[in-house]
């Protein structure tokens, strides 16, 4: 089976629903790697025995040096994939030495609304539709060819939350999907 490696800086939520739907089913969750020792995420993987692996930014004396160590652990899993899940990082020319191809999930219709947030600035916007994209990494910040995009119509009473949570649930199915679609296109 294929593997996919995990990048994930915060809660998990879709860390979590990855191990769910699609681990040992359609592809192997080799590892799953923070930079953050306090992500939510880490006990989430744990609990189903996801190898977890912490390169805390906040040890390194530079964004390349960090992005070497990255590298070299992602590359010791050999994966056919990288997923980043809510990994917040800005990413130097190093990380693309990387041998293995990464996707990213950004909770916006691209190229609108690039960047950490978002899922604020899509809500508070004028446009009438919310929605997901996954996109290729590259080294422009949520600039690569998108994947995957879904959206859904903005409620008259739409709130913050109701928002972030139709965000999430379209995450959940897209994510999965488009990681399979993927895998299966790769030669
Ligand atoms: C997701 O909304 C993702 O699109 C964005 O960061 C969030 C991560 O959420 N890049 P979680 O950590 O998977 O719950």
């Amino acid at each position: 089976m294929k593997k996919i490696v995990i990048l994930f800086s915060g809660e998990g939520s879709n860390l979590l629903n990855l191990i769910k739907t699609i681990h040992q089913k359609e592809c192997i969750i080799a590892a799953a790697i923070t930079n953050r020792p306090n992500a939510g995420g880490i006990e989430k993987a744990k609990t189903y025995d996801i190898p977890v692996e912490v390169i805390d930014h906040t040890l390194y004396g530079s964004r390349e040096a960090f992005d070497a160590e990255l590298v070299r652990t992602i590359n010791s899993h050999s994966p056919d994939l990288v997923v980043m899940a809510g990994f917040m990082r800005i990413l130097s020319p190093i990380f693309f030495t990387l041998k293995t191809k990464a996707i990213n999930i950004h909770p916006s219709l691209l190229p609108l609304f690039k960047g950490a947030n978002a899922i604020g600035q899509s809500f508070e916007s004028s446009e009438k539709a919310g929605g997901v994209s996954i996109h290729w990494v590259t080294e422009e910040l949520d600039s690569g060819s998108v994947i995957a995009q879904e959206s859904f119509e903005k409620a008259d009473d739409e709130t913050l939350e109701s928002f972030t949570d139709k965000i999430h649930a379209v995450e959940y199915k897209l994510l999965p999907q488009t990681i399979i679609k993927v895998l299966s296109s790769n030669k």
